[in-house]
């Protein structure tokens, strides 16, 4: 029997989230198979998504976070498909897990592949890695706010989105940021915020940064206004590492940092709850991407290199190692999907990304 042995829930959700989800599946069990019963993975999937709202009602069922509880983490495709309006079935499903689990850092790196050309690649070959640390549990996504329809009149109607910033949750996830930053060859965290135009939780934000920082020394920091990081992104990428940054910006951050290394579906993410009080999730970046889901043809790389995260989260850092080799070999074969400039199905690349994990 193996003496290492996880077990974890698969929740496939929408659209290509089946098939991204199949094929880190397969990298793991592949690495299983290789590793002599040393190391095993038992999956149960979960049929949660828009069809299951088709049939029930709900984005999951209502024992179904009690459930995932005895597993060791989650790993997540993607939600959304044309049935249900987008907001019910994020906030159904994805946003149900990451705020009823805790999962308060979500985890989004950054890595240029070889064999892909990235906008940013075509000037010169600079090593870029850098890494999104994503506020996970509050901000602008804390739900809090309300319409009113009532005596406006057609064209009146109000609403408000309220964005909640806690002392503790920026204090925990901007420790995680520095802490993080310590085990990076590059020792240096940059806060986003948006704190002169709001000035209440971003100023509190900011105020906890200058604290937080004082801790650690040995860790060179900056604080960078939302829109002029989207451009650093751009313009000076070389000079990040830790960018740790609210729920909203740091969500659109990061499909811009995804886009900059080559496509939206090279992106991997962890949802951790750092205590491990409850299981972490483990999801490509993207969504469901409608206009090709069905096809076969989607990348399979951000859900792959969520897997190499989630055997992080076990403590496996090699193998963790062995399947971003695995990737980096196989892009720089020029197995590639559509969506960085080849002509391989999902399955091939799935396929060579297997015999890759060998070497
Ligand atoms: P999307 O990420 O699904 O797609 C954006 C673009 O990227 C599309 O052109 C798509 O074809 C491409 N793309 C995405 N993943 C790809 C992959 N693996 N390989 C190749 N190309 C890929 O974002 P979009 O279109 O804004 O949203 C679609 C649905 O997904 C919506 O219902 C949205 O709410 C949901 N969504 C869910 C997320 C989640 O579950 N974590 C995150 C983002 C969106
Ligand atoms: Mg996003």
């Amino acid at each position: 029997t193996p003496t290492r042995h996880f077990r974890i829930a698969s929740i496939p959700g929408d659209g290509v989230g089946s098939e991204v989800v199949a094929a880190g599946r397969q990298v793991l069990d592949a690495l299983a198979a290789a590793s002599h019963g040393a190391l095993g993975f038992t999956w149960e999937e979960f049929p949660w998504g828009s069809d299951y709202h088709a049939r029930t009602g709900k984005m999951i069922a209502d024992d179904g976070p009690d459930r995932l509880r005895a597993f060791d983490a989650v790993y997540f495709g993607a939600v959304g498909w044309p049935t249900v309006p987008d907001h019910v079935s994020l906030w159904g499903l994805r946003l149900r897990l990451c705020q009823g689990f805790d999962q308060w850092a979500n985890v989004r790196p950054v890595h240029f592949l070889p064999g892909i050309t990235s906008p940013l690649r075509t000037a010169d070959t600079t090593p870029l890695d850098w890494v999104v640390v994503r506020e996970n549990s509050e901000g602008e996504y804390g739900g809090f706010g309300g319409r009113n329809f009532a005596g406006r009149g057609p064209g009146g109607e109000i609403a408000v989105q309220s964005a909640v910033f806690t002392e503790v949750g920026c204090e925990r996830i901007i420790r995680f940021a520095f802490d993080l930053a310590r085990t990076r060859d590059r020792r240096k965290v940059a806060s986003v915020t948006k704190s002169n135009a709001q000035q209440y939780g971003m100023v509190l934000w900011d105020e906890v940064f200058a604290r937080v920082a004082a801790d650690y020394p040995d860790v060179e920091t900056e604080s960078v206004l939302v829109d002029a990081m989207a451009a650093k992104f751009v313009l000076a990428p070389q000079d990040l590492s830790v960018v740790v940054a609210s729920n909203l910006h740091a969500d659109i951050l990061s499909d811009l940092a995804g886009a900059l290394a080559g496509s939206l579906g090279l992106a991997a993410s962890a949802n951790l709850n750092p205590e491990r009080r409850h299981p972490s999730m483990f999801e490509p970046v993207h969504g469901s991407a409608p206009d090709i889901a069905g096809q076969g043809v989607c990348n399979p790389i951000g859900a792959i290199g969520s897997a190499a995260l989630m055997l992080e989260h076990f403590g496996l850092a090699q193998e963790a190692a062995r399947v971003r080799r695995a990737i980096a070999a196989t892009c720089a074969s020029g197995v590639l999907t559509r969506d960085v400039g080849g002509t391989a199905t999902t399955k091939d690349v799935t396929a060579a990304l297997i015999d890759n994990l060998a070497d």
